[in-house]
């Protein structure tokens, strides 16, 4: 019988991870690089919709104090990523540390979650995206037929002579006092934007790693510039307005409402568990290990690099956004465009728009490139089946793999709505880290003696740190995301009971070392 627990060889890996040549991934990317894929990854919708939320419903002008909870797990969880990525520097990351280090099964729980954090992750993002840019198209006139741009059952209405997703209009009608009913109304069939969306970034990470890296560093450069322009603009305003900015973050931190996670310490933890989202990415950085030029030195650098640089802005972003506006009135779809407003510029909800619809598209060429990648690796182990490992001889890309990738996003995104999905993403994304900090730990014990290129800091307080701080934001989240990733990974163990089992080559490759 198949052993469950057999354990890829580390030196096996290794080998796999230095081959060239026409049927092995291209190695482009420099330090620059990988930073900038870290950063497309990351700054998306977290901090372009979530805080707001989470400011207003969860912890006040604390949501300060969100972000460095959040950012602290991350941190940790990332320091053992960056260990595992100089160490084992792979296109499966959490997926190969775990085959290394607990054993076949587990391997395919992570690969099987990761898909959780990747394919879901761009889906969700995708979603979110078609709703900017049909705004945005609109700014310039140009009108989609709103039943193009949402899933089925999706509910638009016109207000203004422009076409809103209901969802992310409500507060603004609210406000106004004015009925949603009384509004013309349409209903999505297919989000075809979505769909548009998600082939284009598949067809560019076909193309190859390079201009799927620059297009991102393009993009990267893009949404930074927006979050420096609100820092500069609202820091401005609120060094010209002191008095306003301390009544508004006066006090600091709410006191709780009598229920868990109404504002008070509860609130900052579970606003953590929310923004959480906002941070998702900087491990995909780690699937880019094989198309690295020197992982071994660059992949922490990529990882550790991406997390500070938008660990930094983000504190900065919630802190300005908190004094420019009371917490209570920030729970909008678009709470940065209503912080800049407040500073008196009118083209703030212009320049949001654009930095959402650049950071949204990032995100998902990451996400895809992220989920292409392990599909890659766990093919190449047999888990899944061999055609997702083909590399295109010109373009040096895991072509089949991303275009299966890309079909199942886009017709997930635009057929299902997916909203609530999100926090399933952080589930599994979170589900991840515990798995990856658990497997630093044991494999300092299991093989000490073996080269690490960056070191996690204090094992093992960093990883028991990284998954304590992954599970207290698991537990914030709620029951039924809970269910929703039992019943994932229980389809997952179908589905390896049924094909991966009996396809692994690590198992036939160990049979065979028993057997010479
Ligand atoms: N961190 C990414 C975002 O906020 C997933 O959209």
């Amino acid at each position: 019988m198949a052993d469950l627990l057999a354990k890829k060889p580390l030196n096996l890996i290794l080998e796999e991870s230095q081959e060239t040549g026409e049927h092995s991934l291209k190695r482009a990317l420099g330090p620059g690089n990988l930073i900038s894929l870290g950063i497309g990854a990351i700054i998306g919708t977290g901090i372009f919709v979530l805080t707001g939320a989470a400011a207003a419903q969860y912890a006040g002008p604390a949501i300060v104090f969100s972000f460095m909870l959040a950012a602290l797990g991350c941190v940790f969880a990332g320091l053992c990523y960056a260990e595992f990525a100089s160490m084992i520097p792979v296109a499966g990351s959490a997926y190969t540390y775990g085959y290394a280090t607990l054993g076949e099964i587990f391997a395919w729980i992570i690969g099987w979650d990761l898909i959780l954090e990747y394919a879901f992750g761009a889906a969700t993002v995708a979603s979110g995206w078609s709703g900017y840019v049909l705004s945005f198209l609109q700014d310039f006139g140009i009108h989609i037929p709103p039943a193009l741009a949402g899933t089925p059952g999706a509910q638009f209405v016109q207000y203004n002579g422009r076409w809103e997703a209901l969802g992310r209009i409500s507060k603004t009608l609210a406000a106004h006092n004015v009925d949603p009913s009384s509004l013309p109304h349409a209903t999505g069939v297919f989000n075809l934007v979505a769909f548009f969306g998600i082939a284009l970034m598949t067809t560019i990470l076909v193309i190859g790693i390079k201009e799927s890296a620059n297009l991102n560093s393009f993009i990267v450069v893009i949404k930074v510039t927006v979050l420096l322009i609100f820092l500069g603009i609202g820091a401005h305003y609120i060094l010209r307005h002191a008095s306003l900015a301390s009544a508004n973050w006066t006090p600091f931190i709410p006191p709780n409402e009598g229920e868990f996670g109404k504002y008070g310490i509860s609130g900052i933890v579970r606003a953590a568990g929310v923004i959480f989202f906002a941070y998702i990415g900087f491990d995909a950085v780690s699937t880019a290990a094989q198309e690295a030029k020197n992982p071994k030195r660059d992949m922490p650098i990529g990882i550790l690099g991406s997390l500070v640089i938008c660990t930094i802005l983000y504190i900065l972003v919630a802190g300005v956004l908190t004094g420019l506006v009371k917490y209570n009135t920030l729970n909008v779809p678009d709470p940065i465009a209503v912080g800049i407003d407040q500073a008196g510029v009118r083209w703030g909800s212009f320049l949001v728009k654009l930095g959402a619809i650049c950071g949204l598209t990032s995100t998902m060429v990451v996400m895809l490139l992220g989920q292409s990648r392990v599909f890659f690796s766990m093919s190449r182990d047999g888990l899944l089946p061999k055609w997702f490992s083909q590399i295109h001889t010109r373009f040096r890309t895991p072509y089949i793999s991303s275009i299966f990738v890309g079909i199942f996003v886009a017709i997930f995104a635009s057929v299902i709505p997916i909203a609530i999905l999100g926090e399933l993403v952080s589930i599994g994304t979170l589900l991840a880290f515990v798995i990856v900090c658990a497997g630093v730990w044991m494999i300092r014990r299991t093989n000490p003696e073996m080269p690490r290129p960056f070191k996690a800091p204090m094992v093992p307080f960093v990883p028991i740190m990284g998954i304590v701080i992954s599970l207290l934001m698991m537990v914030g989240l709620p029951g039924d995301t809970w269910l929703r990733l039992i019943v994932w990974l229980v389809i997952g163990m179908v589905i390896y009971f049924g094909y991966g089992r009996h396809h692994s080559r690590v198992q036939v490759a160990l049979e065979g070392r028993k057997t010479e």
